[in-house]
């Protein structure tokens, strides 16, 4: 019987991958190779790059690659189970049934994605036609909404009563128990059901590919005692951590913009886009999850909050910000002035949105703004809150470079010395994680965006893989405990074992786990098909030596900063010979690096 796996294969088998490429994006031949301009970030040249005998592709300028799945997951932006499935029709294989409960399961999911669809429409028809949603047509045309919005968004209302959505999906056959399951409908404590939504406008929720999940339902009344909104439950098709409001219809407008908006209330999301504002997508209210945000990066590493003005506004800010940057996000702050939040800035003028988009300051930049701003850095009280709001930021810093920047005008303009500001930053060194523990616990799970450090390890693989020369050069200048990935470290300690007598391809084939086997022949394709584009060999070998260098730079530096944390502790506790050791040390670190 056909397995998983063999189907896999099969498929590989059975397609080319510049054929399944093709469909996607422009290829054109390069040697006995084809390129192309990749499709996962913004370029105008061709660093992608596709091989016909290995059957991946990667991208020069981005660092991804892949074989067809991952190049049809990426594109799509779809799970592996999904991309199989379209490959494996195309391919013309059928994939080994799942067990009967899992079509079952299928088919379910198929009514409940139903079910949410017929209620949206329901309510959308009921919006335009019902004279009972007389109110709500006038809430939604005084708030501005248009005519083609509400039918863009298939927004609706759900009249003041139990049974109506029930009654009109009794008539399609669906049964009580499947609306309580779609979340339409929901059960009393005497077991009786009734539907969810009354009352209410209804925002229909979809998903990535654009099916309805769910709905978001708004009151008519603010001065209502019910929540302003009420939200379907988390079903079999909802799933709360992973939606997010306004992607599917944003999607294309991040990645064309190579950047996402985001903003808290549903309400805000709709009216940017019906300002033109497309790239922007909701929090509703919560800070995003790591699949939330992983989501989004595949589409964009640039993310803008744009959100409310009030202190809610604020502290939901900080707490995206944290799983954001350890995601790899470069994030922004969206300076709402003048306006509670983005609806009512774009209602006075969309102008005034547009350009606090355009403006918006890296968040650190922001915080260090808002904090001069409110308090006074000549009173020693106030120093410490600007500290006290500033120095936990600067502890999320990874990068040295940007560290140096910020601690300088934070000295400055707190008239202290950077030593000052150096030792703010060391104390409690060991707990400089202000990171919530379950932010720590989503970090666990395979990271998404790979460091550079990443891509120049690999590199430096693929050059040892390709050429003795370079193979024996890496032996000679770096020292190997520095490699950070696992996994390149341990393909690096089999390949010196038995560094005379290599053959890059031959050591591939022999390596035990077919996950090392990959990535080592991606490693080796990234450098064999450079030198395939090259007209000239020496530049081959300068670009080696380059990425050399800057390996050994990167743990040099590394190095200091861990030299120079020292520092600090020496001279907190007054050991003057240890500083005197360490000052040396600091020193002959920096003349290697300035010899490189
Ligand atoms: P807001 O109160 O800012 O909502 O809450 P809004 O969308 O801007 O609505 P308007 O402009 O007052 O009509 C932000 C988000 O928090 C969630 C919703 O997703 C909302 O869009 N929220 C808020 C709830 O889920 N329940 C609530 O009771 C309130
Ligand atoms: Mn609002």
């Amino acid at each position: 019987m056909a397995t998983a796996n063999s189907s896999i294969l099969e498929i590989k088998d059975r397609l080319n991958i510049v054929d399944v490429l093709s469909s996607y994006i422009q290829l054109k031949k390069a040697g006995t190779n084809y390129k192309a301009s990749c499709p996962f970030h913004n370029e105008k040249s061709a660093s992608l790059m596709v091989s016909t005998s290995k059957q991946i592709w990667h991208c020069f300028g981005c660092g991804e690659g892949g074989d067809i799945f991952g190049f049809v997951m990426k594109y799509e932006n779809i799970d592996f189970p999904e991309a199989l499935k379209i490959l494996a029709d195309r391919a013309g294989v059928t994939l080994p049934k799942y067990s009967g409960e899992n079509s079952q399961q299928d088919k379910y999911k198929e009514t409940l994605f139903k079910i949410n669809e017929l209620a949206a429409k329901y309510f959308n028809e009921v919006l335009l036609r019902s004279s009972v949603a007389e109110a709500a047509r006038k809430y939604l045309s005084n708030r501005g909404l248009s005519a083609t919005t509400i039918k863009d968004w298939l927004i609706g209302f759900a009249p003041n009563e139990y049974h109506l959505l029930e009654s009109f999906l009794a008539k399609k056959n669906f049964k009580q128990q499947e609306l309580l399951d779609a979340g339409v409908a929901a059960k009393g404590q005497r077991g009786d059901y009734y539907d969810r939504f009354f009352n209410r406008i209804t925002f229909p929720i979809k998903n990535y590919s654009g099916e309805v999940v769910g709905f978001t339902a708004r009151i008519l009344d603010n001065d209502a005692k019910a929540a302003k909104y009420i939200n379907s439950p988390e079903t079999q098709v909802y799933n709360k951590s992973k939606v997010v409001f306004g992607l599917y219809q944003a999607k294309q407008a991040i990645r064309k913009e190579d950047c996402a908006v985001v903003v808290e209330g549903n309400m805000d999301v709709i009216s940017c886009h019906q300002a033109g504002f497309k790239n922007v997508v909701g929090s509703s209210g919560t800070a995003f999850t790591y699949d939330q945000l992983q989501t989004l990066s595949r589409l964009t590493k640039n993310l803008k909050f744009a959100f409310d003005t009030d202190a809610a506004g604020i502290t939901a800010t900080k707490r995206a910000l944290e799983l954001a940057l350890q995601l790899g996000f470069s994030v922004y702050i969206v300076k709402i002035e003048g306006a509670k939040d983005p609806d009512e800035l774009i209602r006075k003028d969309p102008k005034l949105f547009a350009k606090a988009v355009v403006e918006a300051p890296l968040y650190l930049d922001y915080f260090f703004e808002k904090s001069f701003e409110k308090y006074d850095p000549t009173s020693v009280q106030q120093k410490k809150a600007i500290v006290a709001t500033l120095i936990p930021l600067l502890k999320q810093l990874n990068d040295p470079l940007e560290v140096a920047h910020y601690t300088h005008i934070l000295s400055q303009r707190l008239s202290v010395s950077e030593k000052t500001v150096y030792e703010l930053l060391a104390k409690d060194k060991p707990n400089t994680k202000t990171f919530s523990d379950k932010a720590d616990e989503e970090l666990k799970k395979e990271p998404l965006l790979r460091p550079r450090s990443y891509f120049i390890e690999q590199k430096l693989l693929g050059y040892a893989l390709n050429n003795n020369n370079h193979r024996f050069a890496l032996i000679e200048k770096s020292d190997f405990d520095y490699l950070r990935d696992p996994k390149i470290k341990g393909i690096f300690g089999r390949l010196w074992t038995d560094a005379n007598k290599i053959n890059g391809n031959v050591f591939i084939e022999n390596l035990a786990e077919p996950e090392d086997q990959e990535l080592a022949k991606m490693a080796l394709f990234m450098v064999e098909s450079e030198y395939a584009q090259l007209d000239n060999p020496s530049v081959f070998d300068q670009e080696f030596q380059q990425l050399l260098r800057e390996f050994v730079s990167q743990n040099i530096k590394i190095e200091m900063e861990s030299v120079r944390a020292e520092m600090v502790l020496a001279e907190q506790k007054k050991d003057k010979k240890k500083l005197i050791e360490l000052n040396q040390k600091f020193l002959e670190l920096s003349q290697k690096l300035s010899k490189l």
